[in-house]
């Protein structure tokens, strides 16, 4: 397995990848007909999101059975195969842990309908005593409680009704949950990214759902219990990490996680329908992050998945016009930090958000969420779905311009983005100056130059809206030699002078730049075009 500070890994959502099967959704061996285009970006891991028997209210994130895959993405020997090609290719994959909670049809939740105390236990079953002490809100809205009448209790899902939450004060529990990454790391698996793992610790006191008083002990034990001391990659989904609780988990010591989503960066605040991105705060929260885990623990980077809108189109500007640069800007100015970078499926070609109408919507939050926000009015939902809604990561891979993308013969699951004949695979893999390019010459650059992984960050214009500066120093500890890599991007739809651009780069070519002509010759003057970025690498003796 490539180190930490050499890998970027590629996130695919299974169910919009390609579909191999004519059924408009896509699967494992379609997967496996897309490993060489990955290949050929560089990339060394593929999270994959879930993929486990379910019955997918939650696309998935609602697990019926941990070790069978879901029949609409293939079978178990069709993941061995996935795994083995994958591996041949010098990529491993990472499966999603959905450790919080199971769908209410996984066998533990249904034998605990029946009657069975042993399996009650796996749950947050409550009388109502406690549910009208302990009133908790669900995060797709209306109440976390739901009542059983045959058991008279209440269990607790934080998400959907059909998502019941396990109790992780159940030693028997956290023990089935180590059995299910034991057999996953028997079938070659090679990385494991955990599911809102900050909520499995509550605090019944404080009544906060995440980050309770035991949370660093259970991964402890669960690391111990299985992917310890292994060559395996791990990342956390934690919503409320701050800096003292990521040093805990990528802790050097190595006995929680290799690292973990923090989205502070993102701006995303209490209410994320109203997000809008800051590049202040982006750049605030990662000078902040990125000293603050230097040789203390690790960084994950990351601006989309698929819970996130499009890059280009939240924190870039996906006007035709900029596109394209503003995409490299932000891949750029993403993968020149410290950490291990994450690409979700098609932000590589600078795929956008779409315009919803109500009836194209497939995920439950943004349907709950226009259900229970009408007074808004139509133009305002509107908006704020098309800006933050969850599906539009979710639309298929935009693979070539015919029908339906290339991604499959029938209709989708979930409509293609409109722009598919513009913005797509084929064109981009046979043109050099692609943002497909830029992604590719970034993921081979993380693995050449040593300054990029391990080396220090500073900004350098931190009140500066309008402008992203930074740069990094590594000293080589056994040749002697200093890299410094040195970072400007002009966030602007107009041209600014650029005021780090100092006359040593005057005729040097960068490293990598969002501009054609900068590679030839000249490269960037002072004044920088409209999200012009660049990246210089200088030796010092
Ligand atoms: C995580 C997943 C998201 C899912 C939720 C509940 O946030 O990324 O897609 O809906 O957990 O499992």
């Amino acid at each position: 397995m490539t180190k930490l500070n050499e890998c970027t890994i590629y996130q695919i959502y299974p169910m919009s990848f390609q579909d191999s099967t004519g059924t408009g959704m896509g699967d494992l061996n379609g997967i496996r007909q897309r490993l060489d285009y990955l290949s050929t970006l560089g990339v060394n891991m593929l999270w994959l999101t879930p993929i486990y028997r379910s019955p997918k209210r939650d696309n998935g994130y609602d697990v019926a059975d941990y070790r069978t895959i879901d029949p609409d993405f293939g079978s178990l020997s069709e993941m061995e195969a996935l795994i083995a090609e994958a591996s041949e290719r010098g990529i491993g994959i990472m499966m999603d842990i959905v450790a919080n909670h199971t769908s209410t049809e996984h066998e533990w939740f249904q034998r605990a309908l029946a009657g069975d105390s042993h399996y009650q236990a796996f749950y947050v079953f409550r009388d109502q005593a406690f549910v009208d002490a302990h009133p908790v809100g669900s995060v797709f809205g209306g109440n976390a409680w739901e009542y059983v009448p045959e058991l008279d209790r209440y269990y607790l899902h934080n998400f959907d009704p059909s998502q019941a939450d396990l109790d992780w004060e159940n030693p028997a529990v956290r023990s089935a949950m180590a059995d299910v990454l034991n057999f996953w790391i028997g079938k070659g698996i090679q990385g494991f990214r955990f599911d809102v793992i900050d909520m499995v610790s509550k605090d019944w006191q404080a009544m906060r759902m995440s980050n309770g008083p035991r949370l660093h002990d259970y991964i402890r034990e669960l690391n111990r219990a299985s992917f310890g001391g292994q060559e395996i990659v791990t990342v956390g989904e934690t919503w409320g990490a701050d800096l003292d609780h990521m040093r805990h988990y990528s802790n050097p010591v190595g006995d929680e996680f290799s690292m973990v989503f923090n989205f502070e960066h993102l701006g995303l605040g209490c209410d994320k329908w109203q997000a809008r991105f800051g590049p202040q705060t982006f750049k605030q929260v990662v000078s902040r992050l990125q000293p603050g885990l230097h040789g203390q623990g690790w960084n994950s980077l990351f601006l989309g998945n698929h819970d996130l809108p499009r890059v280009v189109s939240y924190a870039g500007n996906d006007d035709p016009q900029w596109r394209d640069v503003s995409a490299k800007q932000w891949a750029i100015l993403l993968h020149m930090l410290q950490g291990t970078p994450f690409i979700y499926q098609g932000e590589e070609l600078g795929m956008t958000n779409r315009h919803w109408q109500r009836d194209e919507l497939r995920d439950v939050e943004a349907i709950n969420y226009c259900d229970s926000h009408a007074e808004l009015g139509g133009a305002e939902l509107s908006d704020r779905i098309d800006r933050i809604a969850r599906d539009n990561a979710r639309t298929p891979m935009q693979w070539d311009a015919s029908e339906y993308a290339g991604f499959s013969d029938a209709p989708p699951w979930i409509p293609v983005n409109e722009n598919y004949r513009q913005i797509n695979a084929e064109l981009q893999v046979s043109d050099p100056s692609s943002v497909f390019h830029c992604y590719r010459q970034l993921i081979a650059l993380r693995k050449q130059l040593a300054v990029i992984g391990h080396g220090d960050f500073s900004l350098l214009d931190a009140g500066d809206p309008e402008r992203c500066c930074y740069v990094r120093v590594y000293r080589d500890p056994e040749t002697g030699v200093q890299q410094r890599l040195l970072v400007l991007a002009n966030l602007s739809e107009c041209h600014q002078e650029m005021p780090h651009f100092s006359s040593a780069l005057e005729g040097k070519a960068p490293l990598i730049s969002n501009y054609q002509d900068a590679q030839g010759g000249g490269g960037p003057s002072s004044l920088f075009r409209p999200y012009e970025t660049a990246a210089w690498l200088l030796q010092d003796p």
